[in-house]
């Protein structure tokens, strides 16, 4: 079903849908604080956010999470066929902070294929942490590549191209404060 969203930050271009809202969004990323909050009783922690898709999601997140952290980030970019991701992942910024001994949480938009944590998470435990985790918004549960487990995840995503709250597509919807599917 088609449905024009009054909002003058789509340019006229309409969405599909509002797949999750402002307020449901809110409530699930302070949920999620809290659980990432009671995992980490001691220990120093890093969150380290994967840019761009993670940046509305990241400094939401770390505002619900009550206790001491270290925010950082890591900016990734994969080769592939324009379509298909080719799992070949190349660091363009990498972390200054120290992770050796740390408590790493990788913070993820959305996990589609999983080939760009199957890389990222390889480089991360090379570095020694004491503990490496992920936590992702959106999982749409096709990865069947992943060979990690995705410890805090937001919501099961619907299997649509999903724009907004740092998703994008062609860089363009990233600023939606909720998460809309694509005409
Ligand atoms: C997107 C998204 C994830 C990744 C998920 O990033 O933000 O990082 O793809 O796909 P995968 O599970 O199939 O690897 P993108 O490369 O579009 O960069 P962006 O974060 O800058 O939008």
């Amino acid at each position: 079903m088609t449905a024009t969203i009054a909002d003058p930050r789509l340019s006229g271009r309409s969405v599909k849908r509002i797949a999750f809202d402002e307020k449901t969004i809110a409530e699930r990323v302070a949920e999620l604080g809290a659980e990432i909050t009671a995992a980490y009783p001691g220990g120093e922690l890093l969150v380290l956010g994967l840019l761009k898709g993670s940046f509305i999601f990241l400094s939401d997140l770390v505002r619900q999470i009550t206790r001491p952290l270290q925010v950082d980030f890591l900016v990734a970019a994969s080769y592939g066929d324009g379509m298909v991701s080719s799992g070949t992942v190349r660091l363009l910024y990498d972390p200054e902070t120290e992770l050796e001994g740390k408590h790493i949480l990788l913070v993820e938009d959305i996990v589609d294929s999983g080939r760009t944590l199957n890389r990222l998470m390889s480089l991360l435990e090379d570095r020694r942490p004491r503990s490496l985790e992920i936590c992702a918004l959106l999982h749409k549960r096709i990865a069947e590549e992943l060979q990690y487990g995705t410890r805090f995840v937001g919501f099961d995503a619907p299997h649509e191209f999903l724009v907004g709250y740092g998703l994008d597509h062609a860089e363009d919807f990233r600023h939606l404060p909720y998460i809309a599917s694509l005409q």
